[in-house]
């Protein structure tokens, strides 16, 4: 097939340009797995040359789309849309429909796991998530089981499953967990926290039970990730949204650590493909190489580290994920528009980067800055690739 690579904007977002694409640049698959249109996502992570780079947005599904807010009406609640498998597909799909975007995530929550262990996940209004049993003493961390994915968390993969066949290979599928010290956080703290004083007491006054905490999670985070996985994502985010609170030593010992064990238990190809991994570790910068080191394909970094700083790093090691201030998008599109390029810019040419914010977008966001910035990943990055595809 003759087919011409102009790298515009309109070619980028046609869907024939990214099947031509795709069917060049991906390479033989094993026993029928579903055609991807668009693989240049899993391309950057696994840092394969890529006509320009692909973006998607943490949190992209949520309350600043006014089509979430009403879905999340009819289902009642966060938690109710969350349990469905057909609402979660449901909203999942809904940013992909408005912008596009390069790379779906699966539309639910990293307290899923806790609340399977038994803890009680509730949402007080407006005050985000709560458990109504969190861990306080000894006996409760002592009894704790890592829970079997085909069980409590069934409905996640029902709705890995269908978001899987809805998205019909447009894009890849993210599946997510949340790290095993983020979650230890929420199960010791019994919600969100100021100065993580519960938990902080737990490490240093009683490390063992820290410990066997974080093994537990380590395990559960690993399966739940690989059943993910099984039924059709295909990559892996872990969140560690609460490491960078933790001093130089306490982080290597009480987060690091078990980041590394997920990710040497995870599987690292599924459906004839590799199954790349991200870490994103909030408040991570100073310890990029660590991480990089931690066996992941891709570490997301926050907006608080120049992107090429982060690059000049640990570029060579791993891709990077990030890394605009969220705050931004309560800007113009012109400025959101300059702010990426400024990213961009600072990444540099080559393959290796997706674009992403450095931390979830604000409910507060105007869905239109959102568009501009897309689009301005999508129209200013082909420059930063010289890989024309071969006529
Ligand atoms: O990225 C996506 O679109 C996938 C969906 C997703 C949600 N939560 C949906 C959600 C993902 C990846 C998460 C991860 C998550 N959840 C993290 C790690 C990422 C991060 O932000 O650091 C954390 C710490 C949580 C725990 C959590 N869940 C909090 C603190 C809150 C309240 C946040 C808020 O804005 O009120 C939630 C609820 C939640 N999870 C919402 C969404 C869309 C808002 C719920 C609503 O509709 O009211």
């Amino acid at each position: 097939m003759e087919f011409h690579c102009e790298k515009t904007p309109e070619n980028l977002n046609r869907p024939d340009y990214r099947s031509a694409l795709s069917a060049r640049v991906t390479p033989k698959q094993s026993s029928g797995p579903m055609t991807l249109e668009n693989d240049v996502f899993l391309r950057a992570l696994l840092r394969q040359s890529v006509p320009y780079t692909p973006v998607w947005l943490m949190r992209q599904a949520g309350r600043y789309l006014p089509e979430y807010r009403a879905t999340r009406a009819s289902a009642g609640s966060f938690l109710a849309l969350a349990k469905s498998p057909g609402f979660a597909t449901e909203v999942t799909l809904q940013p992909l429909d408005r912008f596009p975007l390069d790379a779906a995530i699966l539309f639910s929550d990293i307290l899923t796991i806790p609340d399977a262990m038994g803890l009680g996940l509730y949402f007080a209004d407006g005050e985000g998530p709560r458990f109504e049993r969190p861990l306080r003493d000894r006996a409760s961390i002592a009894r704790l089981a890592a829970p079997d994915p085909d069980g409590e968390l069934r409905y996640v993969l029902d709705a890995v499953r269908e978001i899987h066949k809805a998205l019909k290979g447009r894009v890849p599928l993210i599946g997510f967990s949340g790290s095993p010290f983020t979650l230890a956080c929420y199960m010791v703290e019994g919600g969100g926290s100021d100065d993580f004083r519960h938990i902080k007491s737990l490490l240093y006054q009683d490390p063992e039970s820290a410990h066997r905490l974080l093994e537990v999670n380590a395990e559960a985070v690993t399966r739940y990730l690989n059943a993910q996985i099984e039924a059709g994502a295909q990559a892996v985010m872990i969140f560690d949204t609460w490491g960078g609170t933790l001093s130089d030593a306490a982080f290597r010992e009480f987060s690091l650590a078990y980041l590394k064990r997920v990710i040497s238990g995870l599987l690292k190809e599924a459906d004839g493909r590799r199954v790349p991994s991200v870490v994103f570790v909030k408040g991570g910068g100073l310890w990029l190489e660590s991480i990089a080191d931690c066996g992941c394909d891709a570490v997301g970094v926050d907006w608080t580290i120049e992107l090429g700083e982060a690059r000049r790093r640990i570029g060579g090691r791993v891709a990077l994920q990030g890394n605009l201030d969220p705050a931004i998008l309560f800007s113009t599109p012109e400025i959101v528009r300059s702010e990426t390029s400024r990213v961009l810019a600072s990444y540099g040419q080559g393959t290796g980067h997706v674009f992403n914010l450095g931390h979830g977008i604000s409910q507060h966001t105007p869905p239109e800055n959102v568009a501009a910035l897309v689009a301005a990943v999508h129209e200013l990055s082909p420059g930063y690739h010289q890989n024309p595809l071969p006529r």
